[in-house]
């Protein structure tokens, strides 16, 4: 193993609590920063309010801490570059440049790729402009998936049921709901099947996939009510036998990695492909760029390998090298988020009873959005908390979650009640 370094994790979610929980783990770790972290992050990492869409910031900031590795956790900054200019100065980051990252900052970009090296997708047309999009869905009718073209916070996809509604999401995109992200539209056919969620790590050609995962993306339960970032995952995915895997490496993942360097944008990073399986086969409903949250709080949660290393081997192209082992069974995480999300919502109601929830062994809260403020958790986001859990099985992933959240004291905050439904259906036979 090499020598030791000091890590810095970028971002402040429950994807970042996991990522810091887990590098904090590695025995090649000195001294872990997160900027800007939160309340249940602080726990784990030094936080410090450094802002990440100033690059040269954090460059100086790596320099005078001596940081051998800065992981990037959201988009928006990957997007930007950080990564490339982090490695311009010679510093090593985890993620993908900014060429690279437009697989998720632009969706047009996404189905055109998509297009050009054969990877199955809904079929789907851009659109430049308002009456373009009403033109297009005259002609297709409805149901139809309307998607705001750039970065929107999980929120910009609208599946359409009516034309007329397909035309008030024209309407809303192109009327600035979205800004820039929303100058185009990507207008594709609605796909039929179950989601799943494969995310890979890749050093440019070298893939090692993570553990399978399902993301639940409806804010209430029996999957109803508008579509947020995530509010809840389990990990395996049971739909994702090794076949389906096998056939998303070979038709996706594989296809996708040359077609990036062949476009001259090498992949380096995580790559999360959210896939809709359907009867005939896995078809790309979208790639991101970065670990999926809170898909990352289970995969993180099953891996029993170290993590620090692979996203050392990523970033020196040595990806072959690794190999990771999973924990057999099975983890939930269950999103509390604050009453209202995804709309607006409160900020700054108190949490309680967080330290009776937790168990060592099996369940684990990561936090999303919060703050400590005298001695108290503050609630700060939409999504907040992260109760993750782990299990022989799906049910008993799950009653360990929802068990753990019936210790919390939060009366503004709410969670599904349903988190791993289809998985728990198959358990039962
Ligand atoms: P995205 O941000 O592209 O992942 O879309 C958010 C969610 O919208 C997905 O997780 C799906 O639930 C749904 N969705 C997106 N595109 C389609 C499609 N073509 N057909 C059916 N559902 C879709
Ligand atoms: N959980 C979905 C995402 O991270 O985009």
């Amino acid at each position: 193993m090499g020598k030791n370094v000091n890590v810095l994790v970028i971002g402040g979610g429950g994807r970042e609590h996991a990522l810091c929980w887990k590098i904090r783990q590695s025995g090649m770790v000195d001294t872990l920063y997160c900027a800007p972290g939160n309340g249940g992050i602080e726990g784990e990492a030094i936080c410090l309010p450094l802002d990440s869409a100033d690059h040269g910031v954090v460059a100086d900031f790596c320099r005078e801490k001596d940081i051998g590795l800065v992981v990037v956790g959201p988009e928006a900054p990957l997007v930007n570059g950080l990564v490339d200019d982090l490695e311009k100065q010679g510093i090593k980051a985890f993620g993908p440049s900014a060429g690279a990252a437009q697989l998720e900052g632009s969706k047009g970009y996404t189905k055109d790729i998509c297009a050009k090296y054969s990877i199955p997708t809904a079929a789907y047309k851009r659109c430049y402009s308002l009456d373009e999009a009403n033109a297009y869905i005259e002609a297709t009718g409805a149901p139809i998936v309307i998607k705001a073209d750039g970065l929107a916070a999980g929120k910009g996809v609208i599946i359409a049921e009516t034309k007329e509604q397909a035309r008030a999401a024209n309407a809303d995109i192109f009327g600035g709901r979205f800004g820039e992200a929303g100058n185009s539209v990507v207008i594709e056919e609605m796909l039929v099947g179950e989601e799943a969620s494969y995310l890979a790590l890749i050093d440019g050609k070298n893939i090692v996939p993570l553990a399978t995962s399902q993301d639940h993306k409806r804010a209430y339960d029996n999957d109803q009510g508008p579509n947020t970032g995530g509010m809840g995952a389990y990990s395996p995915a049971p739909v994702m036998t090794k076949a389906m895997c096998n056939q998303v490496m070979e038709e996706i993942i594989q296809p996708a990695v040359a077609a990036m360097d062949a476009e001259g944008y090498s992949y380096k990073g995580v790559l999360y492909a959210g896939l809709m399986i359907t009867d005939s086969g896995p078809q790309l409903i979208e790639f991101n760029c970065r670990f999926g949250d809170p898909e990352c709080q289970v995969i993180l949660f099953r891996l029993e390998s170290d993590l620090v290393p692979a996203m050392l081997a990523v970033i020196d192209g040595t990806l072959d090298k690794i190999k990771f082992k999973w924990s057999p069974g099975v983890a939930m995480a269950v999103v509390m988020a604050a009453k209202g999300y995804p709309a607006s919502y409160q900020k700054g109601t108190v949490i309680r009873g967080l330290r009776a929830a937790g168990k060592p062994d099996d369940v684990f809260i990561f936090h999303a959005g919060t703050a400590r403020k005298d001695g108290e958790i503050l609630a700060t986001g939409g999504r907040v908390l992260n109760v993750t859990a782990l299990g022989k099985t799906v049910t008993e992933a799950r009653d360990r979650a929802y068990g753990a959240i019936e210790k919390i004291d939060w009366p503004e905050g709410f969670c599904r009640s349903d988190i791993g439904w289809r998985a728990i259906e198959r358990e039962n036979g």
